[in-house]
């Protein structure tokens, strides 16, 4: 048989090699020929070879059929002219139609590993369908243990990430002993001599809130290192009752002068009563709401029913965050800084990185709200955020009232203009929604501050080139290394804050290099850094 082929012929006809010149097929179906037959085939193969050669090549040429090769025309007509008589063909798509069905081998049943399945196979002596079953269940089954074990890492970075580290608990807590003790951590900030410097239009005011100390010393010490004119900046640090002894304890002792730091509570501010802010009040005291987002996240449901990127954004929507006031107080900052013209607003998870001098001078044309545009950008994901994002647009009064692609902005460095502010309601646009969507039951939307602020800001926002603040540091890993040592402010908005331990270690090193490692109160407190 061989003799006949030449190896250049082979290669030419490589259909008729598969269709019937293979020498495995041959030996089985020698057993059903006679050497007559057998005479006769090769005596067809001598004069039909070049012809099917010819032919295909013509095909070919002529690209009148789709199938280009010449194996596949061979494979149309070799089996169908010659061997037709003797032996059926393979049905191709049988050998497949297996692998539509439904799987009938539950998991324990099924090898581990695919060396143990060749070795069952051998054992066995399975034929292709069997292997081909065995192998499809092995592939569902890995399937599903990859998403239930994706579906345990959403919970689990959920719980890391709402949970306050002992070692910050610790940080409050020693610093507020300290406050009670040491008169220095108790002295004016700033001096009164300075005091005057606090409402100097002419200075770069910043405004930073936060019950967070660790967070506040990176970002004015970030802010500050950076800052071309450092004696012209005054942080305003806004923090809560519980927070205050301890955030006002650790300025006095780390001065960043001439910088300029106040601190102040919320308690401190005789605007922020519950009359002027109606809308905190009925989040922090209605039920429901506690409920809803410092309750039990799984009780009542079985996460297995969840998607994992469903599950990550059902937790994400329910962190308590959303409800505290350190994260709604930025849209009271004209009442709560009467005085004051233009401020930059900051995150407490973003650190500073240049100087941020230039904001102060930016023309707003008029808005109220200098802000980074979050629809397009070179990170596709990051940036890829429109009203649809955010709202529920399956509610009839957002679907008409809102455009779904209307791109939106993000929070954690925006440059507010208070004196067009004040000139527009924004705050009344804020509350009648926000009391609209506590109403409908959280229908409009979930996550609780940016959405409001969407609508309040719509029309008043003048976007600034997006190098002055990158997103996405506390969520995206792939967050290029190149875009985030050049931006001037980049922001670990998401899970995977930097004073976390589900940090990504290779972006901690961005905001850990402003942490004072030397500070006796770091230290013993056992905050570390981590390589
Ligand atoms: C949870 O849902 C999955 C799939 O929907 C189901 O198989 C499982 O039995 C459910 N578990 C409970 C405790 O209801
Ligand atoms: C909101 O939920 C409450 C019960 O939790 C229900 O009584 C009320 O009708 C709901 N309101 C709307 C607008 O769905
Ligand atoms: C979106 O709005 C529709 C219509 O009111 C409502 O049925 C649905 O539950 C809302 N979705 C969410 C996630 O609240
Ligand atoms: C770090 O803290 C120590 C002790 O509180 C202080 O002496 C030192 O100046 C601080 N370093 C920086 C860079 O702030």
């Amino acid at each position: 048989m061989q003799v006949h082929i030449s190896p250049s012929m082979r290669r030419i006809t490589v259909s008729t090699t598969t269709g019937f010149l293979d020498p495995m097929k041959i030996k089985g179906a020698a057993r059903y020929l006679s050497y007559r037959c057998l005479f006769w085939t090769m005596l067809l193969l001598v004069f039909l070879l070049p012809f099917v050669f010819i032919t295909s090549a013509l095909v070919t040429l002529e690209g009148a059929n789709k199938c280009s090769s010449i194996g596949c025309f061979g494979r149309k007509i070799g089996p169908r002219l010659i061997w037709k008589r003797h032996t059926a063909p393979p049905k191709v798509p049988d050998r497949y139609s297996v692998l539509l069905g439904s799987t009938i081998q539950t998991a324990a049943e099924l090898p581990d590993s695919i060396e143990a399945l060749v070795e069952e196979a051998r054992m066995k002596q399975y034929d292709m369908p069997t292997l081909l079953m065995q192998l499809k269940g092995m592939v569902e089954a890995n399937e599903e243990r990859v998403r239930a074990a994706k579906l345990q890492e959403a919970l689990y970075r959920h719980y890391a990430s709402s949970g306050v580290p002992k070692g910050l608990h610790c940080l409050a807590l020693k610093l507020t002993v300290e406050y009670s003790s040491n008169a220095r951590a108790r002295q004016d900030l700033p001096s009164p001599d300075l005091a005057p410097r606090l409402t100097d239009p002419a200075l770069h005011h910043l405004v930073l809130a936060t019950d967070n100390v660790l967070a506040a010393s990176v970002v004015v010490a970030s802010t500050v290192h950076n800052a071309a004119d450092p004696e012209k900046i005054v942080f305003h640090v806004i923090t809560d009752k519980k927070t205050y002894a301890a955030m006002h304890a650790w300025f006095s002792l780390n001065p960043l002068s001439p910088a300029i730091v106040e601190v102040k509570g919320v308690h401190q501010f005789d605007w922020l009563t519950r009359d002027n802010v109606p809308v905190l009040q009925a989040m922090e005291t209605s039920q429901d709401m506690k409920w809803y987002y410092h309750g039990d996240h799984t009780a009542g449901t079985n996460i297995s029913q969840y998607s994992p990127t469903v599950l990550a954004a059902y937790l994400q929507a329910r962190s308590p965050k959303y409800i505290s006031i350190m994260n709604h107080l930025r849209i009271y900052l004209p009442e709560l800084f009467p005085e004051l013209e233009k401020v930059v607003f900051l995150d407490d998870d973003v650190v500073v990185q240049k100087d941020l001098s230039p904001l102060w001078d930016m023309d707003l044309h008029g808005k109220v709200n200098g802000a980074v545009e979050t629809c397009h950008g070179d990170d596709a994901w990051v940036m890829s955020k429109t009203f649809k994002n955010y709202f529920n647009f399956s509610h009839p009064i957002i679907a008409k009232t809102f455009d779904p692609d209307k791109c939106a902005w993000a929070y954690g460095m925006n440059v507010f203009d208070l004196h067009a502010w004040r000139q527009a309601d924004i705050t009344g646009v804020y509350h009648y929604w926000q009391k609209q969507n506590l109403q409908l039951n959280l229908t409009l939307w979930r996550l609780g501050t940016l959405p409001p602020a969407l609508i309040a800001f719509d029309g008043n926002v003048h976007p600034i080139p997006p190098h002055w603040h990158m997103l996405g540091l506390g969520y995206n890993v792939k967050s290029s290394l190149e875009s985030t040592k050049e931006a001037a402010v980049i922001h670990y908005n998401g899970q995977a804050k930097p004073w976390l331990d589900v940090a990504f270690p290779h972006l901690r090193p961005f905001w850990s290099k402003y942490v004072n490692y030397s500070n006796e109160f770091i230290r013993q407190c056992n905050i570390l850094d981590r390589p």
